[in-house]
């Protein structure tokens, strides 16, 4: 029996879908714990690539059971083209595929005033999902939840309830036109038929597959640094991507949960707005962003792109409790004569002694940066540790020194093969 947490360590996007693929293998059940369709989880074999957003990424190895537990929200439409898309690739997923009937639904109205509330001033820069509106349904205990389907006199009601006092808002706040009841409560129905099968009571059903000594591998989405309550606050999603949350996510208790395996980015990226001290605003950063393929996988937003960044990277260890990291796309950095390192901040003059969430600190202060030679060799081919160039290893030694974490596996490319495990 084992229970693994696969976390972001940085903003997200930092290759959780690839790793959480390579490492499903040796797992019965890999289950999502929180975020929505803001997630997109690439993952690449053979010749061809899948971009997931709910669905965990172990769906593709026939003999894992995926779950989608209480602390995801649902967007119908996004799960429906999800189910297609992987059954159209001749996957199976009938009987490997169970949805908490606590998971929270996204609807329509969640998705308008994500992007209304992001075209006015206080934009954060979402993925325009519904996310935050649909998590402030649920907080505020009202929202509808996936249980919710199987009563269409519940639903109905709850829908009408919901959209009188969104509908309110719509007119009188955004001066936006209102929805209209009937489409949505149709719209649902027919979202219900389609997925009942797969509605079941996911805490007791991972308990007692821990019972019964099977395996599970929990897949966060998004990252530390975008976690509502220890991230860059107000620049971060709605939910707790951070380990503790893949416990309240899906009913598995703390005291079950045996390791936490932190996913790493080589270098640092970021989607949407908020302070990020390690960016590089010149023409390297832009060649990063080019030798990256650094475009959001839900969006296609150029993501930020900046040096790595060890003092948040040893703060999200601390967080998540990351003993062993993954490290990643460590063969983008193969073009650079040099590459810095950030070990620490200073701000007003001083070297600050925590890592600061804080908007108005994050914004001021000044990375301090070492300086470490680049391998300029082509790695994408290499499978043994000790092939790497030995600039290339005493990068990796050098950022697990100073992030606080063993490394137990380098991604060298987005392939499954290209992947060095120590
Ligand atoms: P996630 O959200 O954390 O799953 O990450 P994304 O899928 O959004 O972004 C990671 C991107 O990097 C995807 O396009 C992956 O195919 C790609 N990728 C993953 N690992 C590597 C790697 O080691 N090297 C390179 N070059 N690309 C990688
Ligand atoms: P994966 O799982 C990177 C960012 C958005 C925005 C903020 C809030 O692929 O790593 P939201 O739509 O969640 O309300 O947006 O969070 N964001 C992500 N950035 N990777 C993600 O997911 C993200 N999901 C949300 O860009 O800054
Ligand atoms: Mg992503």
């Amino acid at each position: 029996m084992s229970v693994t947490v696969v976390v972001g360590s940085q903003w997200g996007d930092e290759g959780k879908g690839k790793i959480v693929d390579i490492l499903g293998e040796r797992f019965d059940i890999v289950a999502r714990y929180q975020g929505g369709a803001n997630a997109g989880h690439t993952i690449e074999v053979g010749d061809k690539k899948f971009i997931f957003h709910l669905i965990p990424a172990g769906i593709l190895r026939e003999d894992i059971t995926c779950v989608i537990g209480n602390g995801v929200v649902i967007d119908p439409n996004a799960l429906l083209e999800e189910i297609n898309l992987i059954e159209s690739n001749g996957i199976n997923i009938s009987n490997r595929l169970f949805i908490s009937h606590n998971a929270h639904l996204i609807m329509p109205y969640h998705k308008l005033l994500d992007n209304i509330r992001e075209s006015g001033k206080n934009k954060i820069g979402t993925t325009g999902r519904g996310i935050g509106p649909c998590y402030n349904d649920k907080y505020a205990r009202k929202g509808i939840r996936i249980a919710d389907l199987l009563d269409k006199k519940i639903l109905e009601e709850k829908i009408r309830t919901n959209l009188k006092e969104k509908n309110n808002i719509l007119k009188k706040v955004y001066n936006v036109e209102e929805l209209n009841v009937e489409e949505i409560i149709d719209e649902y129905l027919a979202f219900d038929a389609k997925i009942d099968k797969y509605i079941t009571d996911t805490a007791s059903y991972l308990n007692n597959a821990i019972n019964e000594n099977k395996s599970i591998l929990l897949e966060g989405a998004q990252g530390t640094l975008l976690d509502v309550d220890h991230g860059t606050y107000p620049y971060v999603t709605s939910s707790n991507p951070t380990a503790g949350g893949a416990s309240t996510g899906t009913g598995i208790p703390p005291t079950k949960i045996d390791s936490v395996v932190g996913i790493v980015k080589a270098y640092t990226t970021r989607v949407g707005l908020g302070p990020f001290p390690t960016e590089m605003l010149d023409e390297e950063g832009e060649e990063l962003r080019k030798w990256g393929a650094e475009f959001g996988a839900t969006t296609g937003r150029p993501r930020r792109c900046g040096w790595y960044d060890a003092f948040l990277v040893n703060y999200s260890r601390m967080i998540n409790g990351i003993e062993r990291a993954a490290i990643t796309k460590l063969d983008v950095l193969s073009n650079f004569d040099k590459i810095k390192v950030c070990t620490g901040y200073k701000l007003d003059g001083k070297a600050l002694k925590h890592f600061p969430t804080d908007k108005s600190k994050l914004e001021r202060v000044e990375p301090v940066y070492e300086i470490l030679p680049g391998w300029k060799t082509d790695i994408t081919n290499i499978k043994n540790f000790n092939e790497l160039p030995a600039n290339a290893k005493n990068y990796l030694s050098f950022i697990s020194e100073k992030s606080g974490f063993e490394i137990s596996l380098i991604s060298v490319g987005p392939k499954r093969s290209q992947t060095i495990e120590l």
